[in-house]
């Protein structure tokens, strides 16, 4: 028996191959979740993502819906169509992330706004709009509904150089634990990751602008400086970073509410 059987969970950001999001979707279907509804603005790999879930998994258990999370409208439709084909929703992963890499005085407002609104807003909308459903999920499961927001170390660590990312992770935690207090007593437990150094296209991108922009001079020697800031000394890859998200999400967190589990090489043992 799979540790989430029987469970439908919502998780954003599962638009790319190869990234957190998708991890997460792929290790709930391995531990036997009824439906995983992954969603995304992006639809360029839809195609390959339903095709290589439906390979592994089986058809009907998988959807890659369309999904813009600053929509108030996109997500009540995502919930709708959710609660439709699956009966409830058990678990929500707020996961989809953006960041606009410049410090205070070249950020613009515009776009602060831009990355608060994906980093932050949209986690409070999912979690708003989210809670009615996962408040049924007490009559299914002892550990009833659980929320589970991707942040980041960032949201721990300040940063000269990624403003917008750092506030709104920061910003995130805070959201995180008034949610704990707020929807314990509907037996849903609010909790967040806080990855590292995870492994995925975006961070293979940023390595090499840092490259381009004559930091380091290999991509190897960026990624090597950056995990090497923890005591482990590794990065971690999207499948290892999924299963902390594994746990939140099953019975054996039943009793955890308000958490931040650092995923994150050691980092955050200095915060
Ligand atoms: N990779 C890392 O090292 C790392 C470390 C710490 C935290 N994180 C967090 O993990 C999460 C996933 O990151 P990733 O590395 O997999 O990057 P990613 O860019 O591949 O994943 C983010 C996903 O969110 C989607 N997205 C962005 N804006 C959206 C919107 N408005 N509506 C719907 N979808 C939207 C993107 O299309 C993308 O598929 C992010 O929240 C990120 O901040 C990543």
């Amino acid at each position: 028996m799979g540790r989430l059987e029987g469970k439908v969970a919502v998780v954003t950001g599962a638009g790319r191959i190869g990234n957190i999001g998708l991890a997460i979707c792929e290790a709930f279907l391995r531990e036997g979740a009824k439906a995983v509804v992954g969603t995304d603005f992006r639809r360029d790999e839809a195609d390959a993502i339903v095709s290589r879930v439906e390979s592994a998994y089986g058809a009907g258990r998988f959807r890659l819906a369309e999904h813009d999370v600053t929509s108030e409208e996109d997500w009540r439709r995502v919930i709708d169509e959710t609660i439709g084909d699956w009966g409830g929703i058990d678990v929500l992963v707020n996961n989809a992330g953006i960041s606009v890499h410049a410090g205070i005085a070249d950020t613009s407002l515009e776009d602060l706004r831009k990355v608060m609104a994906v980093n932050h807003d949209a986690l409070f909308l999912g979690m708003k709009l989210c809670a009615p459903a996962l408040a049924e999920a007490a009559g299914r499961f002892a550990g009833g509904g659980a929320i589970i927001n991707n942040l980041s170390m960032a949201s721990y660590m300040p940063n000269a150089n990624n403003i917008g990312y750092h506030v709104s992770k920061a910003a995130g935690r805070m959201l995180t634990l008034c949610g704990a207090i707020e929807f314990g007593p509907r037996k849903i437990r609010v909790n967040s990751v806080h990855p590292g150094l995870t492994m995925t296209p975006l961070i293979y991108e940023g390595l090499n602008d840092y490259v381009a922009a004559g930091l380091w001079e290999t991509p190897e020697a960026a990624e090597a400086a950056i995990a090497g800031m923890g005591p482990l000394k590794i990065s971690s890859q999207p499948e290892d970073t999924a299963h902390a998200f594994v746990y939140l999400a099953s019975e054996e967190a039943r009793f955890v509410t308000g958490a931040s589990l650092y995923h994150d090489g050691g980092i955050g043992q200095r915060y």
